[in-house]
């Protein structure tokens, strides 16, 4: 079989995990596919498309700051992906580009790979962007049925609430009431850079009130471990990162394109070396 061509678009792309990550498992499933970062500007994004139309690129990952504009320039976006209002996937079918979000679903299989059931429990998102936004429709979408909002400028918790067409229970909190009653919740989500490297000793919520148990997840990977998700360690709950979330989203990006599943501990080790662990 010929190999096949994929690619990121994003701007900028210069400290991409993607292709390592994929090209290395086209390799270890011995498949001549090749995957390649491409640093697009906003101004050329349609040229882009058209390019890969021509040049029938086989799939591609979009990236910051093009994952809601590339809508526009595909033929056809997933059910999921509409409701998000994002896409960060494309597959290329005979000419036809499909649009996908990976994003959120590939966030809550990593967490259910931690929190079991993670539809059952009662969840707090902090955070109103659009890592929020994936992560609260991909939750809903999938079944979850209690999840809060909280964030900084609270009206973003209320126009994300109010986006989300699904059937929740689902509160908005300042994010003084939601750290007053943390022991009300089974997992909490941070989708805000604070924390982020180099802003290390920020964290985006107090952990005061956390009860034993609990799940706190950082979709922060850099660093690995925030401190926010150290405190939470010693208060006695059970931590995940983001590297989950972002080898996730690439294992079910290369499902679609190769109908392949990947080996995704492999990739997992392929992404730390990349972050120099
Ligand atoms: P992303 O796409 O990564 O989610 P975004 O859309 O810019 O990025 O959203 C950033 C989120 O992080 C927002 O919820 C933002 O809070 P505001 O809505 O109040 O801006 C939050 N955030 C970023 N920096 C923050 C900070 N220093 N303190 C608290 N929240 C912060």
């Amino acid at each position: 079989m010929m190999g096949k061509l994929f690619g990121l678009l994003g701007h900028p792309v210069g400290h991409s995990m993607s292709p390592a990550m994929h090209n290395d498992q086209f390799n270890q499933l011995g498949l001549s596919h090749y995957y390649q970062a491409f640093d697009v500007h906003p101004d050329r994004l349609g040229q882009a498309v058209n390019g890969i139309r021509a040049l029938g690129i086989s799939g591609f990952n979009v990236t910051i700051p093009h994952k809601v504009t590339i809508m526009e320039y595909l033929d056809e976006i997933d059910e999921e992906a509409k409701a998000i209002g994002a896409v960060n996937t494309v597959l290329n079918q005979h000419g036809k580009l499909v649009g996908f979000n990976t994003d959120g679903r590939g966030y809550v299989q990593s967490l259910q790979k931690v929190a079991g059931d993670a539809l059952d429990k009662r969840i707090l998102i902090i955070g109103a962007g659009g890592a929020a936004k994936g992560i609260y429709i991909s939750l809903a979408v999938m079944g979850a049925k209690n999840i809060d909002l909280t964030n900084r400028t609270l009206e973003k918790a209320q126009e994300l609430n109010r986006f989300c067409k699904h059937d929740l229970q689902s509160k908005v909190r300042s994010i003084e009431e939601a750290e007053k009653m943390l022991s009300h919740y089974d997992i909490i989500i941070n989708t805000t850079s604070v924390g982020m490297s180099p802003y290390v000793e920020a964290v985006p919520l107090s952990l005061d009130h956390l009860k034993k148990g609990t799940i706190v997840s950082d979709i922060i990977y850099n660093p690995l471990e925030t401190k926010w998700l150290s405190i939470a360690k010693h208060k006695g709950a059970i931590i995940h990162n983001g590297i989950g979330m972002f080898v996730a989203q690439g294992a079910l990006a290369f499902e679609i394109w190769t109908g392949k599943k990947p080996d995704f501990e492999k990739m997992k080790l392929i992404v730390i070396e990349q972050l120099g662990g």
